[in-house]
């Protein structure tokens, strides 16, 4: 069942967090789908501008829609990830959308608040909500001078302001993580101080933590030994999760992750048998792979075991 973004945050919110998990594909979409459904947990789907564009928007749309009907006992919200402004629209007008994220970070203060401000108007008319984001994103090392960590962080200050301006429902914030499998060259240093400062001026307003995913030494080893070369791929301690829940942090988005667990099992599939070459082989040893990784996370973030309560709080 799809269901709104609001309704899961209202629901999660300083419980757990809710794993946000980007699809691309069939396989990806099945091993997502069980593995929530094994771990009993509700999710985001997310879809990025590259994923719409992978083969055409319409045949996510129209998988999600066959998955909902493949899973029936599934609830879940969909949600446009680092969205522009024309896309967010586009996505809002669909009616398919649970939320857009509209990504200005990029832009200044103002022009963040105002571009966001144009997309939390028209999302809002269609009873959609938005995420935003301030901050940039970026490993940041613990040995960093604090005006060179203040440079990337959100500043709380800010935050509260931007999201009173803006209105908008859910913010991205930075606090050292950044995208993909080389997050950090040093020791990680994770900055919940920022998330706590955020969550003492605007109590209960739901935080979203980007780039966490995990990068398990063991999944970089394994491809490495299978023909890989990620060498010095480092990723989030996933034991933060559950303090990060009690900041506020609502929604973790998790993708690198989930494409080192595709990596690995087909260059293991096919090192391991070079005379097959029919695609269902490694995607028949791939989807259960997948939803147990969706498992185990779910139950690192808290919200395993918390579909009944959800489905209770929607019908009541
Ligand atoms: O934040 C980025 C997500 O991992 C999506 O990546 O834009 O390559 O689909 P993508
Ligand atoms: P990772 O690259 O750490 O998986 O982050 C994904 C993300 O933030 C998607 O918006
Ligand atoms: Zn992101």
């Amino acid at each position: 069942m799809i269901v709104t973004t609001a309704d899961l945050f209202k629901q999660a919110y300083g419980k757990y967090a809710i794993g946000a998990y980007n699809i691309n594909n069939l396989e990806q979409t099945m091993g997502l789908f069980q593995g929530n459904l094994d771990s009993k947990a509700p999710f985001i789907i997310q879809i990025s501008k590259g994923a719409r564009s992978y083969t055409h928007k319409a045949m996510l749309e129209g998988m999600i829609r066959a998955a909902d009907d493949v899973f029936p006992d599934a609830i879940f919200a969909v949600h446009l990830d680092h969205g522009d402004e024309q896309t967010c629209y586009d996505c809002i007008e669909s009616g398919f959308y649970s939320s857009v994220m509209i990504d200005a970070s990029a832009e200044s203060f103002e022009d963040n608040i105002a571009i966001t401000k144009r997309v939390v108007d028209a999302a809002h008319a269609k009873g959609i909500s938005v995420e935003a984001e301030l901050g940039k994103l970026g490993g940041v090392e613990e040995h960093v001078s604090v005006s060179e960590a203040d440079a990337k962080l959100t500043n709380p200050a800010e935050a509260a302001e931007f999201i009173a301006r803006s209105g908008c429902d859910s913010l991205a914030c930075a606090i050292g993580t950044s995208h993909g499998a080389f997050k950090f060259s040093g020791t990680q240093g994770l900055h919940f101080e920022v998330i706590e400062d955020i969550q003492k001026r605007c109590p209960g307003f739901p935080l979203v933590m980007h780039g966490s995913s995990s990068v398990p030494q063991e999944e970089v080893a394994r491809i490495n030994a299978a023909g890989g070369d990620l060498k010095g791929a480092k990723g989030v301690d996933e034991n933060q999760f559950a303090k990060a829940a009690t900041l506020g942090v609502t929604k973790v988005n998790i993708d690198t992750d989930g494409r080192l667990v595709w990596c690995r099992v087909h260059r293991e599939f096919f090192r391991d048998f070079p005379e097959k070459f029919d695609l269902r082989d490694p995607g028949k040893v791939f989807m259960p792979v997948y939803a147990e990784f969706i498992a185990k996370k779910n139950v690192k973030l808290g919200s395993a075991g918390q579909l009944d309560a959800v489905r209770a709080a929607l019908k009541g």
